[in-house]
């Protein structure tokens, strides 16, 4: 309860959306990794991270080999990792501690909700540790296990990961991945997988070669049913997400936002590069998406490939500031025209939506994205602000703000721990849409400091 008092306070702006996701905070949560080295677990974490944040859970990673790096400074061979060298043996437990302690303070001065503990140690003894340390501190524990025996899979793990990792910093690649591989083998003198019978009061999921057979055992509560939601949903097949915004509209052309126009002249021009663009990409399952609305409906008519409608994906609601151009709300409600910028998150619209709103609608489309292999989304400016946070890790502060113009195309590729993404315009002209967050927000401003970013328009 005190925890949930002091993560709500300073939500009651007026206006300001308040907290949609549901709140987990009565006892913070950790997710503890378990399995040998290459088996993704750091893949895993951070990308459970980025989610979790996103949708507003506030979560961070803790790598106990980072501590370690940091504790030695030096290249630890594999030497170091053999379960009778004593003295590395009581560094690496020092740094387990270490980073608990840093839990501790994570979940108490920063208001952390959920922890991931990236470590390495995978003993029956290490567990009891972590076990013994959440009991005492009223945080509930949730096990995340990845059992790999595929040699091939493994390989690519090192290759991909491993070798850029700091430890190899200035060594030979065949070298280094056989020190990694005895490295492997230390660790496996002493792990002991979570067992079906023994730890059957604990709350885990297993996960077998990558998701061919998932385990879950008793699920604790919300956050932990959705956490394994999530889990059994991603993949590692390589493939790429599309992102784009429809043509130009008609409203855009004058500067209007929301509504539902129709395509302007240009904006039948983009749909057709773009037509032409996914073509020259070559790919035989590409899945295309749109929201509900004309503008989505007619750029995606134009490639002549099937395509499927999501109400999720219709651009925020504007409520009573649908159809407006920026001058008119200034004009009309310059209160709220200066609300929203000063926290342009969490600023609903009245009768209408705030990005925070928008982020929990938009989450069974990350969901489904996710699943998906190839994918273009046609979407809308604040719509693709939130899907592009989510893959590029962008903080809530960050999203509203993120550059999504019109005829462009954002191509991402998951690559090792994060998206690589290629921005390509399409070469045909379109009005600017993007607003600026103005010098002033105070709700006494003058018009034309409210209007110093307004991009032009006829
Ligand atoms: C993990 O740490 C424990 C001490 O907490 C130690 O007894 C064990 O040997 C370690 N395991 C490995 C594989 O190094
Ligand atoms: C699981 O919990 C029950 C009830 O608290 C207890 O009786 C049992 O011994 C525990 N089992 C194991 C394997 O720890
Ligand atoms: C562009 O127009 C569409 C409606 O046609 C609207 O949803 C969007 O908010 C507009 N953007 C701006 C900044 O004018
Ligand atoms: C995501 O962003 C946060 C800061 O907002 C950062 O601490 C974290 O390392 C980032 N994660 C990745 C995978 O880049």
């Amino acid at each position: 309860m005190e925890f949930r008092k002091r993560w709500t306070q300073g939500r009651r702006v007026r206006c300001h959306s308040t907290a949609s996701v549901p709140q987990f905070t009565n006892s913070p949560t950790m997710i503890v990794m378990v399995g040998l080295p290459a088996r993704g677990k750091t893949y895993i974490s951070k990308k459970l991270t980025r989610y979790l944040n996103w949708i507003g859970v506030t979560t961070k990673v803790f790598n106990v080999g980072q501590y370690r790096r940091d504790a030695t400074r030096s290249y630890n061979s594999f030497e170091f990792f053999r379960p009778d060298n004593e003295e590395a043996m009581k560094i690496r437990k020092s740094c387990a501690i270490a980073a608990l302690k840093d839990v501790c303070d994570y979940f108490t001065r920063e208001l952390g909700q959920v922890v991931v503990f990236d470590a390495t140690n995978t003993t029956l003894e290490r567990r009891e540790v972590i076990l013994g340390f959440a009991e005492e501190n009223g945080y509930k524990v949730f096990f995340v296990e990845s059992i790999c025996d595929d040699l091939e899979i493994i390989a690519q793990n090192i290759k991909q990961v491993k070798l850029s990792s700091p430890d190899y910093k200035d060594c030979d690649k065949e070298e280094a991945v056989a020190d990694f591989l005895k490295r492997i083998e230390c660790y496996k003198m002493t792990y002991i997988p979570l067992d079906d019978n023994k730890d059957r009061n604990l709350s885990y999921i297993k996960i077998f070669n990558v998701g061919s057979r998932y385990l879950v055992n008793r699920v604790q509560d919300h956050i932990q049913s959705r956490i394994v939601y999530y889990l059994m949903n991603i993949h590692v097949t390589p493939r790429s997400i599309y992102l784009s915004r429809h043509g130009e509209s008609e409203l855009n052309l004058s500067g209007r936002i929301g509504g539902d126009s129709g395509l302007s002249p240009r904006g039948a021009k983009f749909a057709s590069a773009l037509g032409t663009y996914m073509r020259g990409q070559c790919i035989s399952d590409l899945k295309v998406w749109t929201s509900h609305m004309k503008r989505t409906i007619q750029t995606a008519e134009a490639l002549g490939v099937p395509y499927e409608q999501w109400k999720a994906l219709n651009e925020i609601d504007a409520g009573v500031c649908e159809d407006m151009t920026y001058e008119e709300i200034q004009e009309h409600y310059p209160e709220e025209f200066a609300l929203r910028d000063q926290d342009k998150y969490r600023y609903r619209y009245p009768k209408g939506e705030s990005y925070e709103d928008l982020v929990q609608r938009l989450e069974p489309v990350i969901m489904e994205l996710e699943r998906q292999e190839n994918v273009l989304v046609i979407c809308h400016q604040a719509v693709m602000r939130c899907l592009l946070a989510y893959f590029l890790n962008k903080t809530a502060h960050e999203l509203p703000y993120l550059k999504c113009p019109l005829h462009t195309v954002l191509k991402l590729t998951p690559v090792a721990y994060g998206c690589k993404v290629e921005s390509v315009f399409l070469n045909v002209e379109a009005v600017n849409t993007h607003r600026d967050k103005p010098v002033n927000v105070d709700v006494d401003r003058e018009p034309a400091e409210a209007l110093e970013t307004v991009p032009d328009h006829i």
